[in-house]
């Protein structure tokens, strides 16, 4: 038996991406620029083992069997393999035996399908003897297409491609975590109970019905893509953060301009995008920056030396419950002392206690990586999950 263990990041788009052209080979419509999250304080984990005298395969999610028939899941299996059998012929036949977790909440929508999917085909890719980045991030993309960014750590860039059979399709590094070291991420989970529409068929509804869109695409996103990345070359926070809200908002507007309207963001989401905009305002300087995936949680970029001031105003003005006081501030440990602004009174009245219910202090991290200690495989050497 072959057995190997790896973890995979979550990773944060700051262009983003919204609309296949191609629904199968999930294809999209425009390029996207993300943000890779260090693996320390959210990931993916997952053990993959082959062997001749496995019978099937078999995947566990979180402790639960899964079906092998999904078909997204299914074709990265195949595309595997379909690699395997020009370099490794004998055992290509082989059987998997997957089993993976995530470290943080699945239900927190912080997306886990990005990290859970790099994670899935970076380790049978490992196992298989795989080793080009360029192949895990072309069949990942298989997988979700925001997982093709998640083979790479620091700054990357998905190419969308022009080809039909997808094969220019993937990701590239624009800049290592190590560029831009002064970089932070919080997180900020926001209580939320609606059930909400999957990215996948959402945009499915822009691209059918929004003309701000097509609009996106053909007229802002060329210049957007282009600014970003001189803006992240040369360490622009100001800019780059300016890029980024801009994003959002409008690939939020187009999920308004889809016909019936997608409503990701709510009340506190809002009530976060308010506070980042006077807060910079307070400052005389762009300081903070917010991007809102198709959910109502925040993820704020921050300089390092404006981390502590950043969160003793949002504790301020989004103060947690008794409760969850304690453990309101997850990940990298913030220990400045700050007092608040003077003049507070422009960033509102502080909202009502839980509102928001956790914050996770990350940073910029790298790619997925091999676990070397043997204990942290998932699977015993039966292969069946521990
Ligand atoms: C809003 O990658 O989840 O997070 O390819 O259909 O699986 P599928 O979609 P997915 O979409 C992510 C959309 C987004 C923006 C982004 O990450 O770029």
């Amino acid at each position: 038996m072959k057995i190997i263990t790896c973890i995979a990041p979550v990773n944060i788009a700051t262009i983003k991406y919204w609309g296949k052209r191609d629904t199968e080979l999930i294809l999209p419509l425009n390029d996207s620029i993300s943000v890779t999250l260090s693996t320390d304080q959210m990931h993916s984990k997952t053990t993959v083992a082959i062997d001749p005298d496995f019978k099937s395969d078999r995947m566990w999610l979180n402790g639960k069997e899964q079906s092998v028939d999904n078909p997204r899941f299914a074709q990265c299996l195949k595309e595997i393999r379909r690699r395997v059998q020009d370099k490794h012929g004998d055992i290509a036949d082989w059987k998997f035996h997957i089993c993976s977790e995530n470290n943080f909440p699945t239900a927190a929508g912080l997306a886990s399908s990005a990290a859970g999917y790099a994670c899935l085909v970076y380790a049978l890719a490992k196992v298989s003897g795989i080793s080009e980045v360029r192949d895990v991030s072309l069949v990942a993309r298989r997988g979700s297409g925001s997982a093709c960014r998640s083979v790479w750590g620091g700054f990357v860039r998905w190419q969308a491609g022009v080809r039909p059979d997808g094969a220019d399709s993937l990701a590239e590094q624009l800049y290592p975590a190590e560029h831009w070291p002064p970089v932070r991420v919080l997180v900020l989970v926001v209580s939320d109970s609606k059930k909400k529409i999957g990215s996948t068929s959402g945009m499915q509804e822009s691209v059918k019905t929004s003309k701000l869109l097509a609009h996106r695409v053909e007229r802002v996103l060329p210049d957007r893509i282009a600014n970003m990345i001189e803006a992240i070359g040369r360490k622009d926070f100001a800019t780059f953060a300016d890029l980024t809200m801009q994003d959002s908002n409008q690939f939020h507007a187009v999920c308004l301009d889809t016909y019936p309207p997608i409503v990701y963001m709510n009340e506190v989401s809002h009530a976060i995008v308010d506070f980042v905009h006077k807060y910079n305002q307070l400052a005389n300087q762009v300081k903070v920056a917010y991007t809102f995936d198709a959910g109502p949680n925040a993820c704020l970029f921050v300089l390092e030396p404006d981390v502590a001031d950043v969160i003793a105003h949002l504790r301020h003005l989004f103060p947690p419950t008794e409760h969850s006081a304690a453990n309101y501030v997850r990940g990298i440990p913030v220990v400045q002392h700050v007092q608040l602004h003077k003049d507070i009174q422009p960033l509102g009245t502080p909202y009502e206690k839980g509102q928001l219910k956790y914050i996770i202090h990350t940073k910029v991290g790298d790619g997925p990586r091999v676990l070397t200690d043997d204990n942290e495989h998932l699977l015993t050497p039966d292969g069946l999950p521990k």
